[in-house]
């Protein structure tokens, strides 16, 4: 499949046309960042880590019929996805207690959150992805009222599938971020759910498994990143 056009580049992935109205590809570099943008690197091979675990679990959810954009690995690093009008949101699903949560509230990182908490940033580098509520969601004309509510029940299935999935490896899914777009009036789930974007937490340890061990130094990213896509997509055939 032959890379066309560069349409998009964002801090971790670009995306190129193809021969095909309706399909792009996305590729996973090397790229990584934290701290909006503060902290920079670039981790020979992470894209392809993130690429074949991003793969792995959007077949994942498909098969539990969840929508998503995705299509097919053409390479380690280049996934070919359905092009969706992306939502500028960042839909979070907490499970624990953790990051930007502990920071800002009064709750200690590690505190089980059940039901999960949904939180959503409007996404906007400029402004700092600010908080929304539902009436700001709408007001803004970003979603309906009723595909709000679409939204946010995609994201809870996608986590009831994905807390099972972790569970069964002994690790736990403490929180991750997704983004949706629309494609022929349907919304779907797009861009990735890769080690960049969720919190994995190893049920034995406690240690990280995630960008963490790169926001705060915790340790060798890369092996971290390696073990966890093997692990993954181990039963992969
Ligand atoms: P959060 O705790 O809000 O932010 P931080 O990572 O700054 O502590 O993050 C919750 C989850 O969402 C975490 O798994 C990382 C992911 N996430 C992204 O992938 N991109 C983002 O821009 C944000 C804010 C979070």
């Amino acid at each position: 499949m032959q890379k066309g056009d560069l349409l998009y580049a964002g801090k971790a992935k670009s995306v190129y046309r193809t021969g095909r109205e309706g399909v792009v590809l996305i590729e996973f570099r090397d790229d990584i960042t934290a701290f909006d943008g503060g902290k920079k690197d670039i981790l020979e091979r992470k894209g392809c880590f993130n690429a074949s675990v991003s793969a792995y679990l959007f077949r994942l959810l498909e098969e539990h019929g969840i929508p998503t954009h995705f299509m097919d690995l053409v390479e380690d690093r280049l996934m070919r996805v359905r092009a969706l009008t992306m939502i500028p949101l960042e839909v979070i699903v907490r499970n624990v207690a953790a990051g930007s949560m502990s920071r800002n509230y009064p709750i200690a990182e590690g505190t089980p959150l059940n039901p999960p908490v949904i939180v959503i940033d409007y996404k906007d580098d400029s402004r700092h992805d600010p908080m929304l509520n539902d009436d700001l969601i709408v007001a803004l004309k970003i979603l309906t009222p009723e595909e709000l509510t679409r939204v946010k029940d995609i994201a809870l299935q996608v986590n009831s599938v994905l807390v099972r999935f972790f569970s069964s490896l002994g690790i736990t899914l403490v929180d991750f971020k997704l983004e949706f777009g629309r494609a022929d009036g349907e919304i779907m789930l797009g861009d990735e759910i890769s080690m960049d974007s969720m919190r994995l937490w190893d049920n034995r340890t406690g240690e990280s498994l995630d960008k963490d061990v790169y926001r705060f130094s915790k340790g060798d990213v890369m092996e971290v990143y390696r073990r966890v896509a093997e692990k993954i997509c181990a039963g992969e055939g």
